[in-house]
């Protein structure tokens, strides 16, 4: 049966392998790209490698099946990026290649230029909301309340560090996601726009509908 644990090393490259075929709105994204390291190289591996700690996954045995992973304070996550992440990254992808396929999300360019702009991340609300996350199941483990729990257990590993509330920014066209989101009760931020939704939720309570979050 499958369960949450902490992440070990050793999961490094099956939550790269996830990330990809969940990062196309949802959807496996392999091919899309002119390199299939480019996404696991923005979205999932610098959390892994910077804080292992807030990284959970669903795993069967030795097989890693989706993963929550997220940072406590983003603003020092960019600090870490620029000096640690960024050199590596650009010696690795120094311009964008020829994409193979297409993902409304974002663009080759746009995921080349992400990797060396950790700026991206200082969004308004730090303040109140200075952790975010990112989650992804394979489509084998969705829709069984493991992504809920995930979820769960992230929150309590933040609010165990006195984090109030942690944010995420999402692909607009990812309706599932969203719904998902929703439901477990996260609410739009200030600076949430339709293309790009940013949306948050207090660590301390449990993701059922009517939680209580930082406008309560
Ligand atoms: C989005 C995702 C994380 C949700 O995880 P999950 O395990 O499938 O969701 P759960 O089974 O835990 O569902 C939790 C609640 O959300 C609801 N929900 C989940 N997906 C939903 C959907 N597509 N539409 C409507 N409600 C949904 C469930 O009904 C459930 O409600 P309940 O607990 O009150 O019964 C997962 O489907 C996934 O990884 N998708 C692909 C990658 C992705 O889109 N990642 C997010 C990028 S921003």
């Amino acid at each position: 049966m499958p369960d949450i644990r902490p992440y070990r090393p050793a999961d490094r490259d099956q939550v790269a392998r996830i990330c990809l075929l969940t990062a196309a709105g949802g959807g496996d994204a392999t091919g899309v790209y002119s390199d299939d390291t480019l996404m696991p190289e923005v979205f999932a591996l610098p959390y892994v490698d910077y804080a292992p700690e807030l990284a959970f996954v669903v795993a069967d045995g030795e097989r890693v099946l989706g993963y929550v992973i997220g940072v406590a304070d983003t603003a020092a996550f960019v600090e870490w990026w620029r000096r640690e992440w960024s050199p590596g990254f650009a010696a690795r992808h120094p311009s964008p290649g020829a994409p193979t396929g297409r993902n409304p999300a974002f663009t080759e360019a746009e995921l080349v230029e992400a990797g060396t702009s950790p700026e991206r991340m200082l969004i308004d609300e730090l303040g109140d909301y200075p952790a975010h996350l990112h989650i992804d199941l394979l489509p084998e483990l969705q829709g069984q309340g493991f992504g809920r729990r995930l979820i769960d257990t992230l929150r309590a590993a933040l609010a165990a560090r006195g984090v109030p509330a942690v944010h995420l920014g999402m692909d607009a066209a990812n309706t599932g996601a969203r719904a998902f989101y929703d439901r477990l009760g996260f609410h739009e931020l200030p600076s949430s726009t339709l293309r790009s939704p940013l949306l948050g939720i207090a660590t301390d309570a449990p993701s059922a509908a009517g939680s209580t979050d930082l406008r309560s």
